[in-house]
Parts: structure tokens; sequence; C-alpha cells
């Protein structure tokens, strides 16, 4: 179950200076009614990804129970849109303390960094370990520059068998991955052509490591695929969770100056919830000098750091809670304490933290400070698989809020080139003449 309080974003509790009016939001109904029909028509087109929950998974299934058997380690290599997901799902729905429990165990080189690396490569045998490379474009720099150091490792201990501890993830037919795993009967699983990076965890990108480290991908899916019908039957904003999140952040952000919107769970699983959100909001929605800043928060270690400025601070920031009702566990404090303590007596942590969020609201809406809560009743994979839904859809409903494509990424591509040119790639020499064009360090501080 996800359910969505929006109460305290609205103009009623917390002012008409910073809360939304009902009669605002119910202004957008002919427009919702419209993009509602075209989002609908796109489904096969811009909207792929509102397909991928009715995919059929069987070989995804069948291929990770293939790489459960065979080996002892597990990495993704990927970054972005293509690590963002698997690892969101890895660590929302598997134990704290997974790798010391199961096999295989569960890995990421997502940054070039090498110490990062050699971190990585200090806890595996990579003759035991199967390396998931995931690149849409199969050309991603940190992508294809940490896989190329772990092919030569493989080539170095096994040889011509080095294949057999790699699995491909890309463009089905573009790009220097599939060409070189075509040419090396690596096994390869397709990225849709239609489906973006940010938009992919429902496809192998996130389905097949999900799979691996043991989690129930039909579920997952079976949530997403809950959240397509009733999104695709409600075309009320007050109906349809993910209009209604795209209209709150839209109204409080262009009409009550909320420039930046918070993301707080208070469930330390959620955190890579939390990043692959940010990744979402960020890419799809910041262009054209339009968008919101996403930024992470976790409950309650940040109502210890950042809860002052969100209360008194700049009143930029409309937050999204997310609460769980049911933990996996839970811990009972003593009934017997000390008096100055005694408050606590019996109460659970779960209740605590739980406790600490509503006292947070009441404080947020005591200051008029937007913020809504996604409940879930538990973190299970069908819940995560709505949320992943209905973010998506909230994103792709917002590019026609702002009025710019949600699905591409033209600033990101921009940093890309110019790191082709500076690592010398063939085709980008005006590219290096752009960059010592644009480039200088002429004012620095040096200190030794
Ligand atoms: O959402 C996106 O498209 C990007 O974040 C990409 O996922 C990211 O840049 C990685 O690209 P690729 O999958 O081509 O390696």
């Amino acid at each position: 179950m996800v359910r969505i309080d929006y109460t305290n974003v609205m103009a009623e509790v917390i002012g008409e200076r910073d809360g939304v009016l009902r009669e605002e939001l119910l202004s957008f109904r002919h427009f919702v009614v419209e993009v509602h029909s075209i989002i609908q028509k796109e489904k096969s087109r811009k909207f792929y990804f509102c397909r991928l929950p009715y995919q059929d998974v069987s070989h995804i299934k069948e291929y990770a129970q293939h790489i459960r058997e065979k080996f002892e380690n597990f990495v993704v290599i990927g970054i972005g849109g293509s690590s963002l997901g698997a690892k969101m799902l890895f660590e929302s729905l598997t134990d704290f303390n997974y790798n010391q429990k199961n096999s295989p165990k569960f890995y990421l080189l997502e940054n070039v960094d090498p110490e990062r690396f050699a971190s990585v490569l200090e806890q595996i045998d990579v003759e035991k370990t199967c390396f998931n490379v995931v690149t849409k474009s199969g050309s991603t720099v940190e992508t294809i520059a940490n896989f190329s150091i772990i092919m030569s490792m493989l080539k170095d201990r096994l040889g011509d068998r080095f294949t057999e501890n790699l699995v491909f993830t890309t463009d089905p037919e573009k790009g220097f991955l599939r060409k070189f795993g075509q040419e090396h009967n690596i096994k390869i699983f397709d990225v849709p052509p239609l489906v973006g990076g940010r938009f992919s965890v429902l496809s192998a990108v996130g389905l097949l490591p999900a799979a691996v480290a043991g989690i129930d991908i039909d579920q997952l899916l079976a949530g997403a695929k809950k959240m397509d019908l009733v999104c695709s039957v409600e075309e009320h904003v007050e109906h349809n969770p993910a209009y209604l999140i795209a209209l709150a952040h839209y109204i409080t952000n262009m009409r009550r100056g909320k420039t930046i919107s918070v993301m707080m769970p208070y469930a330390e699983k959620l955190a890579s919830f939390v990043d692959w959100y940010r990744q979402l909001w960020a890419e799809s929605l910041g262009k054209d000098g339009l968008g919101q800043t996403p930024v992470k928060a976790i409950g309650t270690v940040d109502q210890h750091s950042q809860i002052q400025l969100y209360r008194e601070g700049i009143r930029d920031k409309i937050i999204t809670f997310i609460q769980v009702e049911k933990f996996s566990t839970d811990f009972r404090i003593p009934e017997e304490l000390p008096e100055d303590i005694s408050y606590l007596s019996g109460h659970s942590l779960a209740e605590i933290l739980n406790k600490e969020l509503l006292g947070t609201k009441a404080a947020l809406i005591k200051s008029k400070v937007p913020n809504l809560t996604i409940v879930l009743d538990e973190i299970s994979p069908y819940n995560i698989g709505m949320l992943i839904y209905m973010y998506e859809l909230a994103t792709g409903f917002s590019g026609y809020l702002y009025k710019i494509n949600p699905f591409d990424q033209p600033a990101v591509e921009e940093g890309k080139n110019f790191t082709y040119a500076l690592m010398g790639r063939k085709g980008y020499e005006e590219k290096l003449e752009e960059f010592k064009e644009l480039y200088k360090e002429k004012y620095r501080i040096e200190v030794q």
C-alpha cells in the first residue's frame, strides 16, 4: 500500500503564501485531461517506460538463476541511469548485511575513483565474479574504462573463457558494447531503445541485478502495473498520485518560489531511493532555466542537521517525507528506566522514528513549510514498484507542465563530449579546440 498525504501542502493548512489552493489545483483539470490523453497515446513512443511492467521477464529470471548458481560475486559496472536503479533496488530490498550472509555478493563499480575500484577488487576473486556491464549508449567513459581493466584481468586469468564472466546490458543495435558483445559471443540483455537511462530501472538494467540479489521482480512489476492501472484510469488530479505529486511540486515551484525539493525518508534503506529520485527529477526537468533542485535528507538523522534551515532559513523548499508503517524488525525499550528517561519505557525504535516524523511535520506546519508524506505499509518489492512508476510518470507529466522535454539530457552530453575530447577520442578534435577556448585557470590561490 502506498498513500499520499498532501494535507500540509494545502493553503488551508499552511496559508496562501506557501501553500496550494484547492481551486488552483483543480484549475489544471482541463490541462490534466488533455495531457493524460497524450500520455496514453505516447505509451508506445516517448512514454515507453509505461510498458515495462507488462514485459515477460522469464529470460531475466533464468539467467539470474544461472549467475546465482555459478558465481560468488556479482558486480554491476555502470553509472547514472545505468546503476542508480539497481543500487536503489538492492539497498531498499535486501538486508543491510546482505553481503555477509548471501552469495553471490553484490557490488557496484560506478565511478572511476581508483581507491573505490581497489576496494571492490580487494573483496572479490575476478575468476569467481560475474560482471554486468550496463550502458545504453555503450560508450560512457567511466563504464568503458572500468570494464576495460576488468576485461584485461579476466583475460589474464581465464584466457579465451573471459567472456563467460561477462554479461552486457545495452542498446539492441547501437554502440561499442553491443558490437563487442556480438563479436565475442557474450550474453547481452537489451535496453529498450525508447527508454532512457533514468527511466530504465524496470528493464533488464535494474531487473537482472535485482533478480541476482534474490529480489522478487514479479512483485516489483506487479506494483508498477497496479500504479499504471490507477494512473491510466484516474484523470482527476485528486485521484491520480503521479499527477498530484507533479502538480504540487510545479505549483509550489513556479508560484510559491519553492526551488528545492527535499526528499526525506524515515527509513535508512530508502536512502538510495532518494539518489534515484534526484537523478530522475534533476536530469529530466532541469532545463531552459527551470526545474527544482532535488535534495536528500534522512530522518531522523537530518533533523539534527538540516531542519533548522528547513524551518527558519530561506523559504525555498517543498519536502516529501517517506514513512514506513511496519519495519521488518523492531526493538523495545526496557520498562525499567531511570525516572528522567522513563518517558521512553516500553516504546519501540520504529515507534520513536514515526513519532519523530510526526513531530517534525508539526514543526514544519508551524513554520508554514509545504510538505507531503508518502506512507508505505512496508518496504516491499510491490510498494517500491508502485513508487518507481509513480515518480517516473510524475516526471514525464511534469515535462508538459514546464513545457520541456523530460527525456533528453543535452547538458550532460556536452560534458561527456568534452571528456572524450580531453581523452583524445577520434572525431572530437574540434571539441578540444572549443575546450581550450573556454577553459582558463586564471585566478588561483595555492597553499602548500
Ligand atoms: O539518464 C540518463 O540517460 C543518463 O544518466 C545515463 O544513464 C548515464 O549518462 C549513463 O549512460 P549510459 O547508460 O549510456 O552509459
